[in-house]
C-alpha cells in the first residue's frame, strides 16, 4: 500500500528518498515520485506510472537537488493509476504534500474548493489535502498552522507530508490511522511508513502516534499531541540491518522467506518455553492472571492472519477446551456481537498495520473483553501499541507479498497460546512436556519438508495452463487447504478455492473434470476415511487429484492421482507442516506462468486502507 518518504537535511535528499521507495516497493504501488525543494527554493517533481526503477532512471536523467523533499509510492484507492494521479501533489506550485490514507470526505471538500476556484489535475481524495493546506497559508504564512488548520476539516485515515516553498527546510508531517515513522538522524531528520525504507540512514525512531503532528526542521523535532500540546515521543534503536531485504541469492523474497522457516520457526521459539513449559510471561508481565480466567476466545484477522486463527480455533477448543470464534476483521468491526465474559480478544498481524485488524482491535478495546492481544510480526506496529498482551513472531522482515514465513509463526505463536490457556483448564505437565516437544521438532521437520522442492515443481507443470483449482481439507486441515488456495490465487492469479471435503457433494463437485486440479490435505487422522471417500467422488468424475498425505494413510500414487508422502507428525502441528508443500506449489506455479511472485498485480503487502 502506498509508502511515503520525506527528508529534511544538508545533503541533497533525493538519493534518500529514491532508495527509501526502493525499499517500500515490497508493500505494493503503482506509481512512483519525489518532490524537492531546490536551493532556489522551486518545487520540483518527477513522477512515472510504473516502478521506481523507472523513477531512477527519469531522475538520473535530470536530477532534482535540494535538501527537502518527500517521495511516494502510490497503490491507487481513488482514481486509476496514471501519472496525474501519482503523488505528489502539488497546488499553484508553493505546497506539495505525499498522502498514504483514505480521505472520506474529499468529495464534499472538492466541491467547494472548484467553488473556490482550485483546479484539480486529478482524481484523487488526496488533491483536496493539497489545495485545503495552500488555502490555509493564505490566512497564515506558517506551514504549521496551515496543517493544523487542514487535517481538522479531513475524515478518514491519513498519513501527511507536506512541505511549502517559502519556508524551505521544513517538512510537517500528520499521522491519522495511517503509519508514519520519523528517522532521527545527526542533523537531519526522515519521514518514512516504515522503519524498512530508512535503515540505510538511521537506526533511531519515533514512532507518530494517531493524532500526532510533527514539525521538522533539519536540527529541530517538536511533536504535538492532537490536542496541540507539545509531547514528547521515545526515540527507539532498531536491530534491523540495512541489508535485511537482501534476497541471500534465492530467485524470489518468497523462496528465500519459505526457505527461513525452520530458522523463523526457531527464533518464534526462543525463550517461550522452558524446561518442557511455555513461558506465558512472553505474551505480557499479565499474561498469567489473564490467562487463568480465559472462558472463551475470539479471534479477528484478515487473509493469511485469519487462516492461522482457524486453525487456532480447532487447537483451543481440542486442547485448552474454550470455545472460541473467529472472525474476518472488516466484518467484525461494522457488526454487533455478544461478548461472553471473560473472553479473551486476539488479534493477529504479520504486519500490525492492517487498517480493518487495527479497527477491530480498536473495537474490542471499548467493547468489555478480558484482554487484548495481538500476535504480530513487527514491534513498535499500531497492533502492538494499542494491545494491552503482545506476542512477537520472531519471523524477520517478510517482504514477499504472499505470506508464508509470518504465517508458520503466527502458528506458533498460537499455540503456545493454546498450551498457556490450556494449562488453567486441565492440561497435565506431562501432555504440555510433549506439546513443547512436538514444537521443538518443527524447525527439523519443516526442513524435511522443504526437500520436496523438486517433487512440487514437477507437479506444478500440471497446474501452470489451468484456470480454476479446487483445495479441500477437513477439520483443522481445511484453513490449511484455504491458505493454499489463497497462495495460488495471489501469485499465480488461478482462480482458487478450498472446500471442507465433505461439501464437495453439496456443489462443487459440479465443476470437478479433467481440467480442475484438485488439491487435498490428507494426514493421517479420524478424518482420513471420510477424505478418502470425498476423494473418490472426484476421481470418479475424471478430476485429476494432487494429495498430501501422511506415508501411514495408504494412498497410492496411481492414474489421475499423485500422492506427495509426508512423514507422521503429530496431529496438531500437522496444519503447521502440511502448509510448506502448498506454499511450494503456489511458487513453482506462478514461477512457470512468469507471474511478479514478490509483487503480485493490485496486492499491498501491507493493507493500511480499509
Ligand atoms: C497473504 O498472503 C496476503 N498477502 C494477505 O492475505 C495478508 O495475510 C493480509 O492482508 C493480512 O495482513 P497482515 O497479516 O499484515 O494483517
Amino acid at each position: 500500500m502506498c509508502g511515503i518518504v520525506g527528508a529534511v537535511a544538508q545533503r541533497d535528499v533525493s538519493p534518500v528518498l529514491l532508495e527509501g521507495l526502493k525499499r517500500l516497493e515490497y508493500r505494493g504501488y503503482d506509481s512512483a515520485g519525489l518532490a524537492v525543494l531546490n536551493h532556489d527554493k522551486q518545487l520540483q517533481r518527477i513522477r512515472v506510472q510504473g516502478k521506481v526503477n523507472e523513477l531512477k532512471q527519469e531522475h538520473q536523467a535530470s536530477p532534482l537537488k535540494g535538501g527537502t523533499g518527500i517521495a511516494h509510492t502510490r497503490w491507487a484507492t481513488h482514481g486509476k493509476p496514471n501519472l496525474n494521479n501519482a503523488h505528489p501533489h502539488i497546488c499553484r506550485d508553493t505546497v506539495a504534500l505525499v498522502h498514504n490514507g483514505i480521505i472520506e470526505n474529499h468529495e464534499q471538500l472538492r466541491t467547494e474548493q472548484i467553488a473556490s476556484g482550485f483546479e484539480f489535475t486529478s482524481e484523487t481524495d488526496t488533491e483536496v489535502v493539497v489545495h485545503a493546506v495552500y488555502e490555509a497559508l493564505q490566512s497564515t504564512p506558517d506551514l504549521l498552522q496551515a496543517v493544523f488548520t487542514t487535517i481538522k476539516q479531513l475524515k478518514g485515515a491519513y498519513a501527511l507530508g507536506v512541505i511549502n516553498n517559502a519556508e524551505p527546510d521544513r517538512l510537517i508531517a500528520a499521522r491519522e490511522g495511517s503509519p508514519l515513522v520519523i528517522g532521527v538522524g545527526i542533523g537531519e531528520y526522515f519521514i518514512a511508513s516504515d522503519v524498512f525504507a530508512l535503515l540505510p540512514v538511521t537506526q533511531r525512531f519515533i514512532f507518530l502516534e494517531d493524532g500526532d503532528v510533527a514539525d521538522i526542521t533539519r536540527d529541530k523535532l517538536t511533536i504535538y499531541d492532537s490536542n496541540q500540546n507539545i509531547v514528547e515521543r521515545s526515540i527507539s534503536v532498531s536491530e534491523l540491518n540495512a541489508d535485511v531485504a537482501d534476497k541471500a541469492g534465492y530467485r524470489h523474497y518468497m523462496l528465500k522467506e519459505i526457505f527461513s522457516q525452520p530458522n523463523a520457526i526457531a527464533e518464534s521459539l526462543v525463550n517461550r518455553t522452558n524446561d518442557g513449559q511455555v513461558v506465558s510471561n512472553e505474551f505480557g508481565q499479565d499474561a498469567e492472571s489473564i490467562f487463568q480466567q480465559v472462558k472463551a476466545v475470539k479471534i479477528a484477522a484478515c487473509g493469511t492472519s485469519y487462516h492461522a486463527g482457524l486453525i487456532a480455533a480447532h487447537w483451543l477448543e481440542e486442547i485448552a477446551q474454550v470455545p472460541c470464534q473467529v472472525e474476518i476483521a472488516s466484518e467484525y468491526r461494522y457488526r454487533k456481537s455478544v461478548i461472553v465474559d471473560n473472553t479473551l480478544f486476539v488479534s493477529i498481524s504479520q504486519s500490525g498495520e492492517t487498517a480493518d485488524t487495527l479497527a477491530a482491535l480498536q473495537l474490542a478495546k471499548k467493547s468489555g473483553f478480558l484482554s487484548t492481544l495481538a500476535i504480530c510480526n513487527v514491534a513498535e506496529s499500531s497492533l502492538t501499541r494499542e494491545a494491552e498482551l503482545v506476542f512477537l513472531t520472531h519471523a524477520g522482515p517478510e517482504i514477499g507479498v504472499a505470506s508464508t514465513k509470518a504465517f508458520t509463526t503466527q502458528l506458533v505463536g498460537l499455540f503456545l497460546l493454546v498450551v498457556a490457556i490450556a494449562k488453567h483448564n486441565g492440561l497435565s505437565n506431562e501432555e504440555e512436556a510433549s506439546f513443547v516437544k512436538q514444537l521443538e521438532s518443527l524447525p527439523g521437520r519443516v526442513n524435511q519438508l522443504l526437500q520436496f522442492k523438486d517433487d512440487i515443481e514437477t507437479m506444478a507443470k500440471d497446474f501452470a495452463d489451468k484456470h480454476h483449482a479446487l483445495f479441500l481439507g477437513r477439520g483443522s486441515f481445511l484453513p490449511v487447504a484455504m491458505e493454499g488456495a489463497l497462495k495460488l490465487k495471489e501469485i499465480s492469479y488461478i482462480h482458487a478455492e478450498a472446500y471442507a471435503a465433505g461439501e464437495l457433494k453439496h456443489g462443487p463437485l459440479a465443476l470437478v473434470d479433467d481440467d480442475m486440479p484438485v488439491v487435498a490435505v490428507a494426514p493421517n487422522n479420524h478424518l482420513l476415511e471420510k477424505l478418502k471417500s470425498n476423494l473418490q467422488e472426484v476421481q470418479a468424475r475424471g478430476g485429476k487429484l494432487y494429495l498430501f498425505a501422511d506415508k501411514a494413510s495408504e494412498v497410492e500414487s496411481t492414474e489421475g492421482v499423485y500422492v506427495l508422502k509426508i512423514n507422521a507428525v503429530c496431529d496438531f502441528m500437522a496444519p503447521i507442516l502440511y502448509t510448506i508443500p502448498l506454499q511450494l506449489l503456489a511458487y513453482y506455479v506462478a514461477v512457470i506462468k512468469g507471474a511478479d511472485i514478490d509483487q503480485p498485480r493490485n496486492l499491498a503487502k501491507s493493507v493500511t486502507v480499509e
